[in-house]
């Protein structure tokens, strides 16, 4: 056996925590001969329900989990120590009619103290996967309030972009979702991001010579994804829980094991300047990785439609950089 592993998630109690924690404690991501340590983290005022949650955990007798370890937000010092992993769920979720960018004065502060206490405390190789909203730019506070964990360790949720992007293209096309590949999304998790079909593939084929209904590539597929979130919000009455969550174990899987060579993977990572994205942006971007290093595909050409759609979504980042900027180092 190997020795185990600990992966903080805070918003544990919350719906999206309730979907991920059992799912990454019964071995799904890091694999059944991992031992994993959780650290569930929480508001005080759930702290109650958190113990709900730790109970259920200890019913499903999983093998895999080792620890669980509850922490309060109010000692994230204590709640991130020696972790490896550091999923970042807790912050306060949109209501219909709002754009996610409205939750920037809400939630940007948690990710002041997320940042301070992940530096202070976590693992040499933490990891950190930001899923709260508006998920790029608190990627980029936390990120900048620990300038000693190096700078591709951070991550923003976009996974569940292109696994939207994905189905949207699958049921198109009539092909598989599995034979869908190479389908990125470009810039920021907001009705901005570019849902990029023109290097996506179906069956290996040029998704634009698959699909030839290109109004529909340029105009509906696009809005769709742009705008699933608040269609969700809109049916449900609440954001999207079990996707979200099943897009955070993707994450996960994405980063820790070799990218398939006719795929590629998106998040938002802290831009080196590839594709003119100002560097230190949390931009998302075509990724692969070997399962330890990742890199951005170089060499994609955009046409000017596209470049338009890169273009706002980089404003849009920039733009909410700018109303942060107090809370940046
Ligand atoms: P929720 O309200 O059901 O749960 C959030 C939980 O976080 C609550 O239990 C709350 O007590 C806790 N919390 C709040 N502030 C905290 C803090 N400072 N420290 C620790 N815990 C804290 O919300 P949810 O539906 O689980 O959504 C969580 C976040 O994820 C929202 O911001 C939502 O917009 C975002 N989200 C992102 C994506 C994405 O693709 N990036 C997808 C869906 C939802
Ligand atoms: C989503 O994309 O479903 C989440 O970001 C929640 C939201 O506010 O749209």
């Amino acid at each position: 056996m190997k020795s185990p592993i600990r992966v903080a998630v805070t918003g544990a109690a919350g719906q999206i925590g309730y979907a991920l924690v059992f799912r990454i404690a019964s071995g799904e991501v890091f694999g059944p001969d991992q031992p994993v340590i959780l650290h569930l983290v929480e508001l005080p005022q759930a702290l109650g329900a958190l113990t709900g949650v730790e109970m259920e955990l200890d019913d499903c007798a999983f093998p895999t989990l080792v620890g669980i370890k509850k922490g309060s937000s109010d000692d994230l010092q204590d709640a991130f120590a020696d972790c490896n992993y550091v999923l970042c769920v807790g912050s306060v979720p949109r209501k219909a009619g709002m754009e996610r960018g409205d939750l920037i004065k809400v939630n940007g502060p948690i990710f002041v103290e997320t940042g301070e206490a992940i530096q202070a405390t976590a693992a040499k190789d933490v990891k950190v996967l930001v899923v709260g909203n508006p998920c790029n730019t608190n990627c980029l506070i936390a990120m900048h309030n620990a300038p000693d964990v190096p700078r591709d360790r951070w991550f923003a949720m976009t996974r569940l972009d292109q696994n939207r992007a994905l189905s949207q293209i699958a049921k198109q096309s009539g092909a598989p979702v599995s034979e869908v590949k190479k389908l990125a999304i470009w810039g920021n998790h907001s009705a901005t991001q570019f849902p990029d079909f023109f290097h996506a593939e179906v069956n290996g084929d040029p998704v634009p010579e698959v699909i030839e209904n290109h109004d529909w590539l340029k105009g509906e597929f696009i809005e769709t994804v742009q705008k699933r979130g608040a269609a969700i919000i809109q049916a449900r009455g609440a954001s999207s829980a079990a996707s979200a969550a099943n897009a955070a174990l993707h994450t996960l899987k994405d980063i820790i094991a070799p990218t398939p060579e006719d795929d590629i993977f998106s998040a938002a990572i802290c831009s080196d300047g590839s594709y003119g994205i100002d560097e230190g942006l949390l931009f998302s971007f075509p990724l692969t990785t070997d399962g330890t290093t990742h890199s951005i595909v170089q060499g994609w050409e955009h046409d000017e439609f596209a470049q338009q759609k890169i273009d706002a979504t980089l404003k849009e980042l920039r733009e909410e950089r700018d109303t942060v900027k107090d809370l940046l180092k």
